[in-house]
């Protein structure tokens, strides 16, 4: 479970969304278009119903796309498992007047026994949270979530991904000071409850030196945020979470692992001269393929 500083109201997380260093603008941007796809297929009458797994206390993302569609009705869930981030999403964060339904879980995001009313949704997004998923653990969420999905609906990923041609690093079971700080997402037993087809990633041992990637993907964030203004103590947490926690899969391996469960994948890098471009991207699942337009 992960209830960390740099994700509370009082923690750096606001300042990387407001000043855009892990491309929010760029994902609404792409985000839109995805929903105007499924509005077309839907009667005005019916609500689009939106789940939003590892909302946080700000959803920028999905409330400026439900936003701009004024003529259009939303149930949103959104589930965190930051109870002040729950409690700022529920009581601060302003919903847009169109969304008619605003349910806020406090919960594990990867877990659905804890957290996961039994509804189908014709929109899943999760944003900047797969990249601390191990691919055994990605592809049990993906056996959830074609499960939740409405059969013409999406899944909708704004993340961080490593290259694709580069090595993947596997994440630490646990944090490498403090054994009992567990980095696992989900239960040993609930991973084990399901079959795992074999993922050929290309993975190299957790202990040889670290790619050159991973350093320059950690040099970029920091850069950025000093480029931007943060502040010294806020990038020294912003660092540390990902240093201790960002293992990213490629967009090659989204499209391996949700393949697997039945989805067709569609991904696109964002069209951005930024130089965490090289790393942030939108991937969409969905049961029958969908058209991502360049931006
Ligand atoms: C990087 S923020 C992402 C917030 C928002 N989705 C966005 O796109 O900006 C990560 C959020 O995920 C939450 N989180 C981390 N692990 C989680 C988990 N296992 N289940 C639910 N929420 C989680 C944190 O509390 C934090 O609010």
């Amino acid at each position: 479970m992960r209830r960390e500083k740099l994700f509370s109201n009082d923690g750096f997380y606001p300042f990387i969304v407001e000043s855009n260093v892990l491309l929010h603008r760029e994902a609404i941007d792409c985000g839109r278009h995805m929903f105007e796809l499924l509005l077309k297929k839907r009667t005005p009458e019916r609500p689009l119903t939106v789940l939003d797994l590892a909302c946080g206390g700000e959803p920028i993302v999905i409330a400026k796309i439900m936003e701009s569609f004024p003529d259009r009705c939303f149930h949103y869930t959104g589930i965190d498992i930051n109870p002040d981030q729950v409690e700022q999403a529920r009581s601060v964060f302003e919903f847009p007047k169109n969304v008619t339904e605003v349910r806020i879980n406090e919960g594990n995001a990867w877990d659905f026994r804890t957290a996961e009313p039994a509804l189908k949704y014709d929109v899943i997004f999760m944003g900047m949270n797969l990249h601390h998923g191990t691919p055994e653990e990605i592809h049990y969420l993906a056996t959830r979530i074609v499960e939740l999905l409405e059969d013409d609906g999406v899944f909708i990923n704004h993340d961080c991904f490593r290259p694709d041609d580069q090595p993947y690093l596997r994440r630490p079971d646990s944090h490498p000071e403090n054994p009992d700080e567990s980095f696992q997402l989900l239960d040993k037993d609930v991973l084990s409850s399901i079959t795992e087809p074999s993922f050929t990633l290309d993975e190299v041992d957790s202990a040889a030196t670290e790619p050159d990637w991973r350093i320059r993907y950690r040099q970029s964030l920091s850069t950025t945020a000093i480029e931007r203004g943060g502040n010294k103590t806020g990038i020294e947490s912003m660092n540390q979470h990902v240093n201790l926690r960002d293992y990213p899969i490629s967009l090659q391996d989204f499209h391996k692992i949700f393949e697997s469960v039945g989805f067709k994948v569609n991904t696109q890098r964002y069209n951005s001269q930024d130089s965490l471009g090289e790393f942030i991207a939108m991937a969409v699942a969905s049961k029958h393929g969908v058209e991502l337009t360049a931006q």
